[in-house]
């Protein structure tokens, strides 16, 4: 199938290219607030933080199609020892712009993942109460929905061809609350100083909300992983992105001969460069 990709450089605090009601779908992950490893003091407090997913959340709002849905990966993050609870004000966040809260998805990484910290390590070394700090394989994928969908403004035939495999869904367990998914491997080339999250996570959400020939919006689209699975199962899509430099890695990733990109003037808003991301110094 032929499908369209484009590319916008800017900020998603503002979605002005997009029309009214024209997605239907969003899959983001947005920066973890100021996640130690990724994005340390990107932001200049957690209030800050909380307005640009609130704007953001506003202009997915208006874009998306009546009944449709936006899958938010976030997480709560740990940041000098406080604990912000990100998830909870997101969901607060949402609901105050008019999206209903629906469900709610663990993501269970491998036993074996510790990228973030061993914690627990501090119990081994002080094998007493109060030294427990466990060590976090968990995400979370919010489920929201603009009001309810309408099944039958879908035609058979695209009903038909967007079919979903019930060996699949029942093999690989898509039909619980956990979903276990390994993360994408530290050292991944495309995905350096991008704290991407595996092809599987964008693939399920996908097949399970949305048609072929629909259009998927990432605002936060980072490597491109979102618009690269759209691609490959047939559906168009649509990324916003603040660093400029991620455009190689994006078209690489999206491999589509039909790929716009749009760079919009910033005007207030700063692009971030990756040497920002990668050496935690400069923005331009
Ligand atoms: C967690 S990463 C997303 C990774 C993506 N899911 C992937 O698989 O590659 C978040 C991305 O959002 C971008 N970003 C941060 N603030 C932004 C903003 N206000 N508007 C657009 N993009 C932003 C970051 O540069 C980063 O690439």
């Amino acid at each position: 199938m032929n499908t369209k990709h484009k590319i916008i450089f800017g900020n998603s605090m503002s979605m002005a290219e997009i029309p009214v009601e024209s997605i239907h779908l969003i899959i983001t992950s947005p920066p973890y607030f100021n996640a130690p490893f990724d994005y340390k003091d990107l932001f200049k407090n957690y209030e800050q933080y909380l307005g640009v997913l609130k704007k953001m959340a506003k202009e997915a709002y208006r874009v998306l199609q009546k009944g449709r849905i936006f899958a938010l990966n976030i997480d709560d993050m740990l940041v000098n020892g406080e604990k912000y609870p990100i998830t909870a004000d997101a969901i607060k966040i949402f609901q105050s712009v008019g999206f209903r809260y629906r469900d709610k998805i663990v993501w269970k990484k491998p036993d074996g993942y510790l990228r973030i910290s061993k914690r627990s390590g501090v119990l081994l070394q002080n094998p007493y109460p109060m030294y427990f700090y466990p060590d976090n394989l968990l995400e979370s994928i919010i489920i929201f929905q603009k009001g309810k969908f309408n099944y039958r403004s879908i035609s058979k035939e695209i009903r038909e061809k967007s079919k979903i495999d019930k060996k699949e869904f029942q093999n690989n367990n898509w039909h619980k609350t956990i979903w276990e998914m390994t993360n994408v491997l530290p050292g991944s080339k495309l995905e350096k100083g991008v704290a991407a999250f595996p092809d599987e996570l964008p693939y399920r959400l996908i097949k399970l909300f949305s048609y072929v020939g629909d259009t998927v919006l990432d605002p936060f689209v980072g490597s491109g992983t979102t618009m690269k699975v759209a691609n490959h199962l047939g559906r168009n899509s649509i990324g916003i992105e603040i660093i400029r430099d991620l455009e190689s890695v994006i078209r690489k990733k999206v491999n589509s001969d039909n790929l716009e990109v749009i760079e919009r003037n910033q005007g207030k808003y700063r692009f971030v460069t990756l040497d920002y991301i990668e050496n935690k110094k400069k923005v331009v």
